[in-house]
């Protein structure tokens, strides 16, 4: 279980967090959507450990993220994927998986591939001379590599054409009935993302605007009221 409960958090004299709070049973999947500067980046730091609460904490199944290295909770079971293709474009795709395992099983690579066929096929190809939906693909299977409870994904769409878009939203929803992981997706692309969770937030200045399922967030005809 992962619980926010009343986080503060910012940078210097700036608030960027206020007294947020989420509960997140086991496997579950939240969108989390609002402005630029609204915090969501922010959000997904401090529940990694690589921002520190002012108030309040992040506690995954009874211990407090904000206390302990951000390798500490990945070793715990928090993987985090920043906006942007995270891979080493001069290794190949086998070599970009087999550094992401490193700490934990290199041989967990089989059911990554499984969970990706075209990185299997594509296994010695050089990262960097894949399409951006391809290395997408790369940064989410070496994310996986740490064997996750939870995959924290930052704007995962970003730079994708739609059509792509709708083919990663569909291998998160997939992984997450295949693994059992939970899903905690910042994105710009409201309606792609609602199709994937279950439950929805929008943050706004920090603090939430709105919170429940996505389905009641998908049904809002004037869906940008709460931005
Ligand atoms: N490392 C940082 N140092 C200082 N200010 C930051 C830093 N990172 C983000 N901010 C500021 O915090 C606010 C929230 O940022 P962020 O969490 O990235 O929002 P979002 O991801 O919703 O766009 C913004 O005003 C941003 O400029
Ligand atoms: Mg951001």
């Amino acid at each position: 279980m992962l619980q926010v409960q009343n986080l503060t958090a910012g940078y210097g004299s700036l608030t960027v967090l206020n007294g947020v709070s989420l509960s997140l049973g086991n496997g579950a999947r939240l969108g989390v959507f609002g402005h630029n500067g609204a915090g969501k980046t922010t959000l997904l730091r401090c529940i990694v450990g690589a921002v520190r609460p002012r108030d309040g904490k992040v506690d995954l199944d009874g211990t407090d993220t904000g206390v302990a290295t951000v390798a500490e909770n990945v070793r715990r079971g928090i993987a985090f994927v920043p906006q942007g293709h995270n891979v080493f474009p001069n290794l190949t795709i086998e070599q970009n998986l087999r550094i992401a395992g490193l700490l934990f099983d290199p041989s967990f690579v089989t059911q990554v591939y499984e969970l990706f066929p075209v990185l299997a096929e594509r296994c010695r190809q050089r990262a960097g001379s894949m399409s951006g939906g391809e290395q997408q693909m790369l940064a989410l299977g070496m994310a996986l590599m740490t064997k996750p409870k939870w995959l924290l994904l930052d704007e995962p769409s970003t730079g994708l054409a739609p059509v792509i878009v709708r083919n990663v939203m569909r291998r998160l929803a997939d992984i997450n009935e295949r693994t059992g992981v939970g899903l905690i997706v910042v994105e710009q692309n409201v309606p792609a993302t609602l199709k994937m969770v279950e439950q929805a937030v929008i943050l706004r200045s920090g603090q939430i605007a709105f919170q429940g399922s996505a389905e009641e967030l998908g049904r809002n005809t004037d869906l940008w009221k709460w931005f």
